[in-house]
């Protein structure tokens, strides 16, 4: 544990990830008093700035606020963060960090013992390697503990994954590793296990004798623009699925873990991950956006550099898990950017009631919406009220706005960073869970880098992998309804 001290190591401070979630998550936990009563936070990049452009930099995302206790808040915080500027390739500069991060420890009269430091990379993953050696070197704490928080991309496969990993590993211990995937910090998502294991009724009918099929959907109403150099390299399934839906399926998916301990909620992802078979062609639909409503189409991004890219901006993807409790039932990732809405949700539909009393009544769904508004909701069937004996569908809602009025819910962030300082791993992602989920998209996303890459040459290799289009704003390619139809899904319920 870490007791009342710590720094905190920003590195890659100026960058976009710091400004947009780093430092806002850090302020949130400081204005609710979370972060240790001793904390510094010094933030390293290239840049070099004066500490009053640091210092409106990494405010610059933090909402104003509206009282004054909160403004009062906003100074306090900046008085617990430095800037320092330096490469990232050189051992004087990580020894200039070094001092800097030793100055305040001794400033701060932080016993030898007690001086633990947290290194959050918000780093491109091109150098997280030479980064995590420089701090490994010469920044790295003797007299207390260190702790190194990553996040993805991890990798564009599983060869680069495992080497990202390998390197790692001879650097920092498994243990002091967290590597985050931010859904794993929101709150509906860390629902999941609560959901399941804490109420009866979902014990016995979670499984392929009563469940028909699984959707796990992720929809942005926006594209690419400006990111189109980074999108382009990876696409819409390592973008999110490989990472965020696929948590999001192996919570949903896993046995009961012995206790809620990190490794044992850990140990049984990775067994989850390792029955799902390796997605294959017919298993997927893939779609880019082409312009449409006066928005432009992924092609016409200007950030973008093949300008013939197959890169897929769209996936449905259905996995199979072959163990006892899921054989036959397809879970359903469906992801894609410019959408006609901002949407993520979980979306389990059970199968028909037999016996057939009440004439095809709907099938019961549950739904998890992750985001926006939190909600958990049921399709239910009910008798129409009133002199009718139909029967028709109705929704058990229970929606976080309206249920938890009082609640602010944190920010996925702010949850994760938490987690770091309390030295609990349940919600980031393993070593050897990394590698399963890698093995399940590794075979696909080779076939498309193929096509992308014959594309790119001027020649298309006429294979059977198709990659459809869709129009920004839309629903997604016309043959979604087709694709999740012949994996089970009957729309009768149509919502
Ligand atoms: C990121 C992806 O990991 O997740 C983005 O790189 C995506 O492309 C984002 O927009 C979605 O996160 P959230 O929290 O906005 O749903």
């Amino acid at each position: 544990e870490l007791g009342d001290s710590v720094t905190i190591i920003v590195l890659g401070a100026s960058g976009d990830l710091a400004k947009k979630k780093t430092y806002p998550a850090l302020f949130g936990l400081f204005r609710n008093g979370f972060l240790p009563k001793n904390t510094h936070i010094v933030g390293y990049a290239r840049t070099g700035m004066s500490h009053q452009d640091y210092l409106e930099r990494i405010t610059q995302y933090i909402k104003p606020g509206d009282n004054n206790e909160h403004k009062s808040k906003i100074e306090e915080f900046k008085k617990i963060t430095s800037y320092v500027s330096g490469l990232y390739d050189k051992d004087e500069a990580w020894q200039g960090l070094d001092n800097a991060v030793k100055k305040s420890e001794n400033d701060r009269k932080i016993p030898s013992g007690n001086k633990h430091r947290i290194f959050y990379m918000a780093l491109p993953p091109s150098i997280f390697i030479p980064v995590a050696k420089g701090v490994k070197k010469n920044v790295y704490g003797h007299e207390g503990v260190n702790r190194l928080i990553v996040e993805k991309p991890f990798g564009m496969d599983s060869e680069s994954s495992n080497h990202l990993a390998h390197e790692l590993g001879q650097l920092f211990k498994e243990d002091e590793i967290y590597r985050i995937d931010h859904y794993l910090g929101k709150e509906m998502v860390k629902n999941v296990m609560n959901m399941r294991f804490a109420n009866i009724f979902f014990s016995n009918v979670w499984d392929r004798n009563y469940i028909d099929n699984v959707q796990i959907t992720f929809k942005e109403p926006f594209g690419t623009e400006g990111r189109g150099g980074y999108f382009d390299d990876f696409g819409i399934i390592r973008d999110v699925m490989q990472n965020h839906l696929l948590q999001v399926l192996s919570l949903i998916a896993m046995e009961r873990p012995i206790s809620t301990d990190a490794e044992a909620i850990r140990d049984e992802k990775v067994k989850v991950l390792k029955c799902i078979s390796p997605i294959s062609l017919d298993d997927a639909l893939l779609g880019q956006y082409v312009a449409a409503n006066g928005k432009p189409g992924y092609l016409e991004d200007e950030t973008l550099k093949n300008k013939e890219s197959r890169t897929p901006t769209f996936a449905a993807l259905a996995c199979h898990i072959n163990n006892e409790r899921w054989e036959g039932v397809p879970f359903i990732l469906k992801a894609g950017k410019a959408l006609n809405e901002a949407k993520v949700e979980v979306r389990i539909q059970f199968r028909h009631v037999p016996g057939n009393l009440y004439g095809g009544s709907a099938r019961n769904e549950l739904v998890m919406r992750i985001q926006p508004k939190e909600a958990v909701y049921m399709k239910f069937n009910n008798k129409q009220p009133g002199l009718s004996y139909q029967t028709i569908q109705t929704d058990l809602d229970l929606s976080y706005h309206k249920r938890y009025t009082e609640l602010s819910i944190p920010d996925a962030y702010e949850s994760l960073i938490l987690d770091v300082l309390r030295n609990d791993h349940s919600n980031f992602v393993r070593d050897d869970e990394l590698e399963a989920a890698w093995k399940i998209f590794t075979p696909l996303l080779h076939k498309i880098d193929g096509k992308n890459k014959k594309s790119a040459e001027g020649k298309d290799s006429g294979d059977d992998l198709k990659i459809t289009t869709y129009a920004y704003g839309s629903r997604g390619p016309a043959e979604l309804d087709e694709f999740v139809k012949s994996h089970g899904y009957d729309r009768t319920n149509a919502h």
